[in-house]
């Protein structure tokens, strides 16, 4: 369907519920994988919200994307067990290699970085994770490797 009229039916479905904003972003975001630009003014106009305020929201929350992801994801944790084993160092050398800072997508749309709050894996941290599979004991080597394995 039409992106406009599908953007309708989502917020005619909350609209009149308590706290709109948030559940009216959650099914955009499921459905279109981010906030498209023009979903902003037309949630805006509905909830009687500044574009401003709906903007603020978007980019408050780190669950929602102002643009498509890439086609692979990297994930970094940046919990407390990965930091105490050098998690920040390892994301500085990650940002350096990729070019990329988190929340950002390589200029090919291959891979987004993203920050992660534990993977359940401190007991082999530093971790992170590419799309579904997990990785300990991440380094700079194996995850450039990863990087390069998941293609162009
Ligand atoms: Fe990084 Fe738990 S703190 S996996």
């Amino acid at each position: 369907a039409d992106i406009r009229e599908r953007l309708d039916a989502i917020v005619a479905l909350h609209r009149d519920r308590e706290g709109p904003l948030l559940p009216i972003l959650h099914d955009i975001q499921a459905e279109w994988g981010y906030i498209p630009q023009e979903a902003q003014p037309v949630i805006a106009a509905a909830l009687g919200l500044t574009r401003a305020e709906v903007h603020g929201v978007v980019s408050f929350y780190h669950d929602f994307r102002e643009a498509p992801a890439g086609r692979h994801v990297l994930r970094l944790c940046r919990a407390e067990a990965c930091q105490s084993m050098g998690a920040d160092a390892l994301a500085d050398q990650l940002r350096a290699a990729l070019g990329i800072d988190f929340h950002e997508t390589t200029p090919d749309g291959r891979l987004t970085l993203e920050p992660v709050f534990c993977l359940g894996l401190c007991a082999c941290a530093p971790s992170a994770q590419m799309d579904q599979r997990l990785v300990g004991r991440a380094d700079l080597a194996k995850l450039t490797r990863l990087v390069a394995e998941v293609g162009a």
